[in-house]
Order: structure tokens, then C-alpha cells, then sequence
């Protein structure tokens, strides 16, 4: 798992104790998102926006070109961008929620469906927000944390071919690679493939959120028989080939700290959302980013498909989980790469989904050393009522490890992995949790908890 890069700059990370960790944790309501980054050791929050840059990127910022009108940058941005997708109209945006605000918008009518493996948060939250409706069909071997299925990503073709030939009015089929709502798993390009299809046969339009375009590639060459022999950069451009366009949120893929882009195929569709790109995000030529963004963006994504920088990086997802996994802590399995997803309902089970399992152990992990993660269980699934009680559970309690690229190293890892190992010798310790306060809206950005002992 050797990292083909080393360190040039670095950055001191806050070491504290355990009184210090339950003074501020209880300060900011119990709620990991409340906490500030002088009091987080180890961030795994999110693997968005939080790599490192490299030599080549800095120095691709530092040739930026802040012209409002045709920058050079642009230019550069959109070449790497057309020779890894082939979509004949690109456009720069902030950030994927942009890029998919812009697209659903220029695309769909209320009451519209949306099909796809998993919804992400934000997609299904600007879906929503047109008044159309999301469906989340992931394939059944996801239902099963324990299996080695090496595509768990999947879409389930079954129920995509049956809701393509019903009555409803399906206006888009969306296809997050890797899947991060579903456990982080990769999907097959026979699935891929197989989706495409169906979507041309019906007319309806086949879309990627590619956020984590390269890291799908790199995990079809390891576990795809008929792609052994290609490179990620290969099985990238033949994946964004069979659909009709993508959102992508460069914050992950790109290796920057802000970005995103849109890219689509029909002319009319692309002067719709060209119109809106420039209404609401800048010009065209780039849509609310910098010109020193634009390159570092294009520097990032000619790197981002190097193998032996994803063979380091799914190699390190692996040790993480394995070093879970020897500390007596399960996660959803085969580890994907971005992410490692622990079962933290099976750690826990004196704990109930209504004491928010997961976030009692994504809690204790801050507690004991100072590790910030993700709870996805019932705080941020589950159906929840204004008093802050639990109606439905969610159907897994996990908790996500989200790694940074190019950021921690293997002794970073493996001090997750011994933090985890002193919580799973004292699991009766780790108490549960009630809400406080449960608002309806983005739930686990504001709630408000306390210890249930
Ligand atoms: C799969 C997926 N789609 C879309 C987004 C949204 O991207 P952004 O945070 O850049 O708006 C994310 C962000 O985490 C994501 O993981």
C-alpha cells in the first residue's frame, strides 16, 4: 500500500485528551458537525474537498487566469474534461449540487421520476425541490453487508426495466459511481452497460453523478474480468460513454478543495442549462469557479486516474478495514474506496436504533481519540417525529470513515484502527442518545443531543 508520492508541506493536527474531548463535545450538543477543527485529531468527516494538493496542482494554480471571459484556464479545464468524458458540452459549477441543480432543472418537470442505484443527499434534495419524485432501486446484493459481491453498487436491473416499461413518466435514470449512499460500492460496467440500454430503448435519458469517476474504474480493473486489462483512464471514458451526460462534485475525483462540473450531449438541452449556469452560477466559461481553480481542477484529474495512485488508495481503504475488522469491529464488506462503512449495530447491541446506534459509536470514536466520522443510521435515515422519537428505523446502523486523498498516513490509519480496538474491549461503556432537538430539515447538520446512560 505504499503511497507513490511523499510529503513536501505539512500541517500539525491537534492532539487532545479524553476530559477535553467530553467538555466540548457535550458544548456542542453532541453533534460531531458542531465541533470545531482545533478539537478533531483525525478527520474523517468527509473525503470532499479535504485532499491534498499536489506540486503540479499548485503550480497549475499559480498559471491560472482570472480573464471573466474565455480564460485561458477555461480552456484547459475543458480539454481534460472532453478527453476523459467525450461529452460535447461542458460547463464548469461550484460544486456538484450545482451541476445537479442546473441539470434536473433544465431536464425535468414536477412529478417526474428519478430512478437510480442510490440517491445521493443533495440529488434527491434538488430533485425534491422540483416537485419530482426519488426512487431508490439499488440491487439486492446490496441488502447483505456481509458478502463479498464485488458490485454492490449495482442498480437493480430487474425493477429499472419494470418501472421503464410502466406507466410511469420516469424523466431520468441517474447512476452514482461509486455508490456513497449504498455502502460506497462500486458498479459493474455490465451494469452500467445493461442500464444504458434500457434507458435508450425507453428514450429516457441516462445520467452519471461521477463524483468518484476514477476510483469506480480502478475497482472494475480489479474485480471485472472483461476489464483486467484496461487501464481506470480507459474504463472511465467507456463509462461516461454510455451515458448521455454527468454531474460530478470535482471535490472528490478532482483532488481540489472546490469544484464541480456538468456535461451533456443534446445541444438544446446544453443552451438550457447553459442559460442557468450563467444566471445563477458566472459566465460560461467559469461558472463560479476561479481561473486557478479551473486548472488545478484539470492538473487533478489527469492525476487522479494514475494506478498506482488508486492501487495505494484502495489499498489503504483495505488496511483500514481490516484493521477494524482485527479490532472485532465488522463493516460492510468487500471495503470499497473511499470509505470504510462500520456495523455498528452489530458492535452494539445493548444499544437500540431509538438510542441511535450509530451515532453512539461515531460518538465514542471522538470521545476516545479525538476521530471525527459520519452516522448513517436512524439520526440520519430513519423516520423521526418533532419530539425527537424514532418511528421508523433505518435499515443499517453504520457509521462511515471517510478518508481524505493523499491526506493520513498508515500510522493515521492504524491509530483508528487501536481506537477502535479500545472501544470494542468496553462496548457497555458507550452510551446511547436522545434528541433534543430534531429538525425536519438536514437533521444531522442542526440536531441536538444528549447521553442516555
Ligand atoms: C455521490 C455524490 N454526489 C453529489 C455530491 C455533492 O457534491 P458537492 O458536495 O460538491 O455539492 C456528493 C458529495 O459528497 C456525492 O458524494
Amino acid at each position: 500500500m505504499m503511497e507513490p508520492y511523499r510529503i513536501k508541506v505539512v500541517e500539525p493536527i491537534p492532539i487532545t485528551t479524553r476530559s477535553y474531548r467530553e467538555r466540548v463535545y457535550g458544548e456542542a450538543w453532541y453533534n460531531q458537525f458542531n465541533l470545531t477543527a482545533d478539537d478533531v485529531t483525525i478527520d474523517l468527516l468527509s473525503d470532499s474537498g479535504t485532499g491534498a494538493l499536489s506540486a503540479e496542482q499548485q503550480a497549475a494554480g499559480m498559471r491560472g487566469d482570472e480573464t471573466y471571459a474565455g480564460a485561458r484556464s477555461f480552456f484547459r479545464f475543458r480539454d481534460v474534461v472532453e478527453d476523459l468524458t467525450g461529452y460535447s458540452h461542458i460547463f464548469p459549477v461550484h460544486q456538484g449540487r450545482a451541476a445537479e441543480r442546473i441539470l434536473f432543472t433544465a431536464l425535468l418537470k414536477p412529478g417526474q421520476i428519478s430512478l437510480g442505484n442510490t440517491h445521493f443527499d443533495t440529488t434527491r434534495a434538488n430533485l425534491e425541490l422540483l416537485g419530482c419524485v426519488v426512487r431508490d432501486i439499488p440491487c439486492q446484493e446490496a441488502k447483505n453487508l456481509d458478502s463479498d459481491d464485488p458490485f454492490k453498487g449495482d442498480i437493480d436491473l430487474v425493477a429499472l426495466k419494470k418501472a421503464l416499461k410502466g406507466p410511469d413518466d420516469v424523466g431520468i435514470v441517474l447512476m452514482t459511481i461509486t455508490n456513497n449512499g449504498g455502502g460506497g460500492q462500486p458498479v459493474s460496467m455490465a451494469n452500467l452497460k445493461a442500464a444504458s440500454k434500457l434507458c435508450r430503448k425507453h428514450g429516457v435519458p441516462f445520467i452519471l453523478d461521477a463524483a468518484r469517476f476514477a476510483e469506480n474504474a480502478w475497482l472494475v480493473t480489479q474485480r471485472e474480468e472483461a476489464f483486467r486489462d484496461h487501464t481506470p483512464l480507459e474504463v472511465a471514458r467507456l463509462a461516461f460513454g454510455l451515458a448521455d451526460g454527468c454531474v460530478a462534485s470535482l471535490k472528490k475525483d478532482g483532488i481540489v478543495h472546490m469544484g464541480g462540473m456538468l456535461g451533456v450531449n443534446d445541444p438544446e438541452l446544453a443552451k438550457r442549462c447553459e442559460l442557468l449556469l450563467m444566471a445563477t452560477e458566472g459566465f460560461r466559461t467559469y461558472g463560479g469557479l476561479s481561473g486557478r481553480d479551473l486548472d488545478m481542477i484539470a492538473q487533478g484529474l489527469l492525476e487522479v486516474t494514475d494506478p498506482e495512485y488508486l492501487r495505494a488508495r484502495a489499498a489503504a481503504t483495505e488496511y483500514l478495514a481490516e484493521c477494524a475488522r482485527q479490532a472485532g469491529v465488522d463493516s460492510v464488506r468487500p471495503a470499497g474506496i473511499h470509505a470504510v462503512y462500520l456495523n455498528a449495530g452489530r458492535l452494539l447491541p445493548h444499544i437500540p436504533p431509538s438510542r441511535f446506534t450509530g451515532h453512539a459509536l461515531a460518538s465514542e470514536l471522538y470521545l476516545a481519540g479525538g476521530i471525527r466520522c459520519a452516522e448513517l443510521g436512524s439520526l440520519y435515515l430513519g423516520e423521526i417525529t418533532e419530539s425527537g422519537e424514532l418511528i421508523t428505523p433505518a435499515p443499517f446502523e453504520l457509521v462511515r470513515l471517510a478518508i481524505p486523498r493523499r491526506v493520513y498516513t498508515k500510522s493515521h490509519l492504524e491509530y483508528v484502527g487501536e481506537t477502535l480496538a479500545e472501544i470494542a474491549k468496553n462496548v457497555e461503556k458507550v452510551p446511547g442518545y436522545r434528541l433534543v432537538e430534531a429538525p425536519a430539515i438536514l437533521r444531522p447538520f442542526r440536531a441536538r443531543l444528549e447521553q442516555v446512560r
